[in-house]
């Protein structure tokens, strides 16, 4: 891709062009394996903050590196996905899929991790081995669904709190697909119990309001039958599928995305069919990420 000459307004260190007007940006001439300068490190957090989601191509990272670049947003987390890890790097989250291998389940919105407590803040996502075409990532906004819908709903959303679970989601079909799956779902099972969060909450640096349910991981809305629960889930679902509120990246071998895990919910395309995919993953700032 090409250098843009334009810069958003704000930022005298990073060279950046806005994906859509609600979410995402590219940025451009920077090379995340030295991030050494303060002021470039400052003015990355402030872009993710305000874009929601940043793509970097053609960025050459070690694990050691990718890490670096996590610790630029929050402290890296202790991995609390299934994923397989990196070996010799705990941290590194290893999300491969190889010809008639298993899939993760990761073709649904979700938000990172909200079946537990505190999910992270955020997360870097580095492409190793990307198919010929297909296995792009989309990512919603999860202020602007919540800014598209109508006042009342709002306020009555504000009220409401819903419980999250991996149980939910696309992991226990996972499992399944592993020779010892039984005994990591029991284990998982039982250190991952069901977590309440408030439907919709504030982000902590913006200030501006977000949706906080997702189709993976929230199971109900508390204090609602079963099927008002499932219709109203619904029919906020239904906006996550507005292209208006989407991100869709093509990944090409050596791009990062780095994403806000607040304020969005992403989904990986299975449209690939038997080609390999291979990303490396590292989540950050699980602690308290709604209160800083
Ligand atoms: C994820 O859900 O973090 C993985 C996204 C992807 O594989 O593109």
């Amino acid at each position: 891709m090409s250098k843009i000459e334009s810069v958003v307004p704000g930022y005298t260190h990073l060279s950046i062009e806005p994906y859509i007007p609600n979410i995402g940006a590219t940025i451009y001439d920077i090379d995340l394996s030295k991030l050494d300068s303060e002021p470039v490190r400052d003015e990355l957090r402030k872009a993710l903050t305000e874009f929601q989601v940043l793509f970097f191509r053609n960025q050459t990272l070690s694990p050691e590196q990718q890490l670096e670049v996590a610790k630029v947003f929050g402290d890296p987390d202790k991995a609390k996905a299934f994923f397989p890890r990196l070996e010799g790097h705990k941290l590194v989250e290893v999300i491969e899929t190889k010809p008639s291998g298993h899939r993760y389940g990761t073709d649904q919105w979700h938000t990172d991790i909200t079946f537990s407590k505190n999910p992270p803040t955020g997360t870097v996502l580095y492409a190793h081995i990307v198919p010929p075409s297909g296995g792009d990532t989309l990512w919603v906004s999860a202020t602007a669904v919540y800014d598209s819908l109508p006042p009342h709903l709002q306020a009555c959303l504000e009220t409401l709190e819903a419980t999250h679970s991996f149980e939910h989601s696309g992991w226990p079909n996972y499992f399944s697909q592993l020779e010892n799956g039984e005994d990591i779902y029991r284990k998982a099972r039982a250190e991952n119990l069901p977590v309440v969060h408030p439907v919709v909450r504030t982000h902590p640096i913006t200030g501006k309001k977000l949706v906080y349910v997702n189709p993976n991981f929230t199971d109900r809305i508390k204090g609602l039958s079963r099927q008002q629960s499932d219709a109203l889930l619904s029919f906020i679902f239904a906006q996550f599928q507005r292209p208006e509120f989407q991100a869709r990246l093509r990944w090409e071998k050596n791009t990062v995305a780095i994403w806000d895990n607040r304020a969005t919910a992403h989904y990986a395309t299975n449209d690939y069919g038997n080609e390999h995919r291979l990303l490396h993953r590292i989540t950050f700032g699980e602690d308290n990420a709604f209160d800083k």
